[in-house]
């Protein structure tokens, strides 16, 4: 199974790497618009092979989409990352026309293949990558949630001192510092309700440091991160090809579900071959619910600036 990576910057490599290494796909071709970059990252990969002992087949080219022909997965992360004190909002104006043309040009190639929008703003993003190809809906995913799930766990588990395995949490809502929901409700270690073991002062310091989570390592490496986030894509990406059918949070476009239509915005799916196989309905209460209602709005508000790339 082949996948392309568009973008062989941190992120990007850094998916390629562990698709590699886990042998998730036979085949991962990273494009870069820089000459070199993805070639020469690509053969690094490569030559981690004799050691680690995968067989996956990684080659890197610049620019040029018919190496990507007949992909089953194609993932968009290209675009500039945010500096320290950016918020991924600021982003759009820089990336809007690159994941434009972007998914254009990967349809093209890959007619079939289910999309994964990486690029920040995210969720406007996807929904640009959703209606400028006209794609499916079930097959245009934006990943942000299983990134930021993935932070909430963490910060359970250290709040907790229990091991990351044994805790269960998940985030929905917009991948923004203020618009994401960790579900502190609904988390749980080892089946129990969390709240049965840490404080609601220390639920909400989980939550609050989940949801700046990526600006606080932004602050930290002068540029977003990149080991969790390629990690997330590639977690996405076995659950695709593997038919895996796991429920992940992700950025889907939604019509009426929780109330919303005609928007992106991280929601708990199934995804599997056919990309976004189900939405799943939880029963948020009404603070949720609020809080839900509030991403979505200011969501709203950023995609209006797509008005002028989407006529
Ligand atoms: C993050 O949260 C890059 O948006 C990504 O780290």
């Amino acid at each position: 199974m082949k996948v392309t990576i568009i973008g062989a910057g941190n992120v990007g490599a850094s998916c390629a790497d562990i698709i590699s290494y886990r042998e998730i796909a036979s085949e991962v071709v990273l494009l870069d618009r820089k000459p070199g970059l993805a070639e020469g990252k690509a053969m690094d990969i490569m030559q981690c092979a004799a050691t680690t002992g995968f067989s996956t087949r990684v080659i890197g080219v610049t620019d040029d989409y018919t190496q990507t022909a007949n992909s089953d997965v194609v993932v968009i992360t290209s675009g500039v990352p945010r500096k320290p004190g950016m918020t991924r909002e600021e982003l759009i104006g820089i990336n809007a026309d690159i994941v434009k043309s972007v998914a254009e040009n990967l349809l093209k190639h890959s007619p079939k293949a289910v999309l994964v929008v990486v690029s920040n703003p995210m969720d406007t993003m996807t929904y640009l990558a959703l209606k400028a190809t006209k794609m499916p809906k079930n097959r245009v995913i934006g990943m942000g949630g299983a990134l930021d799930s993935s932070r909430f766990k963490y910060f359970l588990s250290k709040a907790l001192d229990k091991p990351i395995g044994d805790v269960q949490g998940m985030v929905i809502g917009g991948h923004g510092d203020t618009t994401m929901i960790p579900l502190t409700r609904l988390a749980s270690y080892v089946g129990n309700p969390v709240a049965d073991f840490l404080s609601e002062e220390s639920l909400q310091a989980v939550a609050a440091d989940t949801m700046v989570g990526g600006a606080t390592l932004t602050g930290l490496l002068g540029t977003s991160a990149w080991y969790a986030p390629g990690a997330s894509v590639a977690f996405l990406v076995d659950s695709i090809l593997h038919d895996r059918r796991r429920m992940i949070p992700c950025s889907v476009m939604l019509d009426g579900q929780y109330g919303q239509s005609d928007i992106c915005l991280g929601v708990p799916c199934i995804i599997g071959k056919n990309g976004i196989e189900e939405i799943v309905k939880l029963d948020l209460n009404k603070s949720e619910q609020d809080k839900f209602d509030k991403s979505a709005e200011a969501i709203r508000t950023m995609n209006l600036d797509l008005r002028n790339i989407l006529e």
